[in-house]
């Protein structure tokens, strides 16, 4: 049974997913190398738990009995030595996956788990590193940013576990309130960032060809297709306006629309001129340092209010 954590890498995502363990009772020891992160993650964990506490998500004591079963490590085998799952969130580097997960298996126990947070790396590429024995044990376990309020956990089934470790790690999910995605093929992207992909190819298209203003395009997505995706899937979509219909608009639509094989020229432009969104102050939109913090609490808000209320449509 999965009792004690190990995240690797408290970063963007590794703080978070360290984070709703502990919450959900989880023992969790957290490894981070960049000293400078290190000294700040159990000040960002502090800092949204109090945020979630504010907006009614949960109760004040459960903040200090969160941040109790939370320990930083400096040294990868003193976090991970004794867990029973061990999940890497490190920057996306095939290399540094592989050389992390060799090192765990010299020295985790012979029944501990391991798993990959990666967006867009094949796990294929990673089993090489470990032994024939740990390749029954290793998975992909992709969370959504920010990774404490998104609700999604995708977990790969692709062959290489017995089905009894395929359904701990669920379990373990479900244990934390996730809504478990389960991934049949080793795809890059699996399914949600796919999904999402899609979206933004056209999303940057209809921009690059000024079909309306950028505010708009968001305002279409917000208050269109995505109103209904926060409650409703596009199969189930689909089904409710009518697959005959379905089929006539995509026979007019699609062949009008981007098929490109790559980022979007504007979206790399952009990039080009250090307009990287709000970490760099300018994006599509601009922000001042003020509006980043409105904006970014603004949107966690938004998240909260939806977990309170999707309870509703599962
Ligand atoms: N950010 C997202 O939206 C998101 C969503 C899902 C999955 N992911 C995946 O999660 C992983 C981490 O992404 P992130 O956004 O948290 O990145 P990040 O840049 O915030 O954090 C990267 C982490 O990697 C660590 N790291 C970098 N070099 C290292 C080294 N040589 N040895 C040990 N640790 C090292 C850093 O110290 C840091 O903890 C990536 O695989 C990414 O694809 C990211």
């Amino acid at each position: 049974m999965i009792k004690n954590i190990a995240v690797l890498g408290g970063g963007t995502m590794g703080h978070g997913i360290a984070e709703s363990f502990a919450l959900h009772g989880y023992n969790v020891n957290i490894y981070e190398y960049d000293e400078k992160i290190r000294m700040h993650i159990i000040e960002a964990i502090e800092s949204e738990l109090t945020f979630m506490h504010e907006q009614s998500y949960i109760e004040l004591e459960e903040i200090s009995a969160t941040l109790n079963r939370i320990k930083v490590f400096d040294i990868m085998k003193d976090a991970a030595v004794d867990a029973d799952y061990i999940i890497e969130a490190v920057a996306e580097n095939i290399d540094l996956k592989c050389k992390i997960f060799k090192e765990l298996d010299s020295y985790c126990k012979a029944e501990a788990i391991f798993a990959t947070n990666t967006s867009s790396l094949s796990l294929k590429n990673m089993l090489p590193a470990v032994s024939v024995k740990r390749q029954e044990r290793m998975m992909v376990c992709h969370w959504y940013n920010p990774a404490h309020l998104m609700p999604i956990a995708e977990l790969s089934n692709f062959g290489n576990m017995p089905a009894s470790i395929y359904k701990e790690v669920e379990q373990l999910y479900l244990n934390i309130d996730k809504h478990v995605v389960t991934i049949l093929k080793d795809v890059p992207g699996l399914v949600a960032n796919r999904i999402q992909q899609a979206v933004a190819r056209e999303v940057f298209s209809l921009m690059e060809n000024e079909v309306a203003s950028p505010e708009d395009i968001d305002k279409a997505l917000k208050f269109g297709p995505a109103f209904r995706y926060a409650t409703t899937g596009q199969l189930e979509v689909a089904d409710m306006g009518g697959l005959d219909i379905w089929c006539i608009v995509g026979d007019n639509l699609l062949k009008d629309m981007d098929n490109s094989k790559e980022a979007n020229p504007i979206l790399r432009k952009k990039v080009e001129e250090g307009k990287l969104g709000m970490k760099s102050g300018e994006g599509f939109f601009k922000y001042s340092e003020q509006m980043r913090t409105q904006l970014k609490n603004d949107f966690n808000k938004r998240l909260i209010t939806q977990l309170k209320t999707s309870k509703k449509y599962i």
